[in-house]
């Protein structure tokens, strides 16, 4: 194929674009300047940023809002969210100030344990593995001294290891699968290092295991690698408030909007279509606050699905009940997160974000973004259920409407207004802005 190139990565930046460029670019001058315009003006500054991955051209920008008035636990935060959709600030920071004026959130961390595996085949007797394992446990524990020193030093490492015999599912499989406490650092890099010290002790133990036949002692592994699914690293946060409470705008009559609300979440309880969209709408809140603290919002939304489909139907992460006069409604979830290592000590708004949120423990942070989805599915299921959510979300969107129109400030003002009072969709805009110019 004419467009493949060998060794890229070792060109210059700037060769790396020039070669794009004149690749797949018709307009080069064009892409060029869009490309450089994005570079920071700060050497140093761009410089951490190209280094952060490979072949970095420039830096692409999301915005970074703020959704202030969080109450959680009787702290007040103001919690930043790095998201492209327009409505979901907004919708955050409504339903923040909805429940400060009702007590706040309360969030609790129900456990913090994280999950690694090493699997191998191995071809043999399972009573014998199981012996050679009890053996050489200590001596897996033994040679990660150097890697888990610091850990365990800060009250962190190793929890246990087990043997587990997956043979039924894979003929030869096994794992070992160990538990891992890694305090204020995701632990990725952490569990992964100890799981590549376990696969060396092991396979070098099984070779001296005088026990085994030679098939034996040739244990193949197969990888060693964390497990994104974290069902014993659990927060969960929750609102409650007399019905009577439940009173704003939007919300005509309490007690009918209690039931609508539970229904709503009902049926995200037991129908998997409306459970996606339900969850969609958390994880707009969650990832929006894993991205501006620099943690993994990939890892984060992989464990947060595989939870919500555990008991083998995919259902809502979030769940109300409506008695006794009372309302609550509560989340619990998986999160992974660190507020040190990686990206968090590294990105300048990264280090920002951490300062604006009173630099969190790992546990805070779980519970002030369990708080972000909470608080999101809160507005989107109120919006859901009252006005529905194209008003607000078309009222959010009516700016990115105009700037496809590049509209000036005075149209801008203009139709804003306009909009105040008429439905925004998108050939009301279309047609306003018509209007305005002709
Ligand atoms: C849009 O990004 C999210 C919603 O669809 C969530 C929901 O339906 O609950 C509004």
């Amino acid at each position: 194929m004419s467009n493949t190139i060998s060794g890229f990565s070792k060109l210059s930046k700037s060769d790396k674009i020039n070669w794009l460029l004149e690749t797949y670019f018709s307009e080069q001058d064009q892409a060029r300047t869009l490309v450089e315009s994005y570079w920071n003006t700060d050497d140093k500054l761009q410089k951490l940023h190209d280094e952060f991955i490979e072949n970095t051209i420039t830096n692409y920008y999301l915005p970074l809002g703020v959704a202030p008035n969080f109450l959680i636990n009787d702290t007040l935060y103001a919690v930043p969210m790095a998201i492209e959709e327009s409505s979901v600030v907004a919708a955050a920071s409504k339903a923040a100030k909805f429940w400060l004026e009702r007590g706040g959130f309360k969030a609790e961390v129900i456990a913090t344990e994280k999950i690694g595996q090493v699997h191998f085949m191995y071809h043999g007797d399972v009573a014998k593995l199981k012996a050679f394992f009890e053996e050489v446990k200590p001596i897996l524990i033994k040679d990660t001294a150097a890697i888990t020193k610091n850990m365990e030093l800060r009250g962190g490492g190793i929890l246990d290891i087990e043997l587990r015999d997956k043979s039924d599912d894979l003929p030869h499989y096994f794992q070992l699968h160990a538990k891992f406490e890694t305090l204020d650092a995701m632990g990725a890099n952490f569990i992964n290092s100890c799981l590549e010290q376990f696969a060396n002790t092991f396979k070098r133990e099984a070779l001296l295991y005088k026990a085994f036949t030679e098939e034996e002692q040739n244990l193949t592994i197969v990888m060693s690698i964390l497990s994104n699914y974290v069902p014993n690293c659990v927060v969960r946060a929750e609102v409650s408030c007399p019905i009577s409470e439940l009173k704003s705008k939007d919300i005509g009559d309490p007690e009918a909007f209690a039931q609508k609300f539970k229904q709503a979440v009902t049926i995200a309880e037991l129908e998997p279509y409306r459970a996606v969209t339900h969850n969609k709408g958390i994880m707009n809140g969650i990832d929006a606050v894993v991205l501006a603290t620099g943690n993994d919002f990939r890892a984060v939304e992989a464990g947060v699905h595989a939870y919500a489909a555990k008991d083998g139907s995919y259902t809502s992460l979030t769940h109300c009940t409506v008695e006794n006069d009372r309302f609550t409604f509560w989340i619990e979830i998986p999160l992974a997160l660190g507020t040190v290592g990686g990206l968090t000590r590294l990105h300048p708004l990264v280090k920002f974000a951490m300062e604006m949120l009173q630099n969190p423990s790992a546990k805070d942070l779980m519970k002030i973004v369990a708080v972000a989805g909470l608080a999101q599915n809160f507005g989107a299921v109120k919006s859901l259920t009252t006005t529905g959510i194209q008003e607000g979300h078309m009222k959010m969107h009516l700016m990115n409407i105009l700037n496809q129109f590049e509209a000036t400030t005075t149209e801008k003002e203009q139709l804003v207004e306009h909009f105040k009072t008429n439905v925004v969709t998108h050939s009301a805009v279309v047609e306003a802005i018509a209007d305005l110019r002709k």
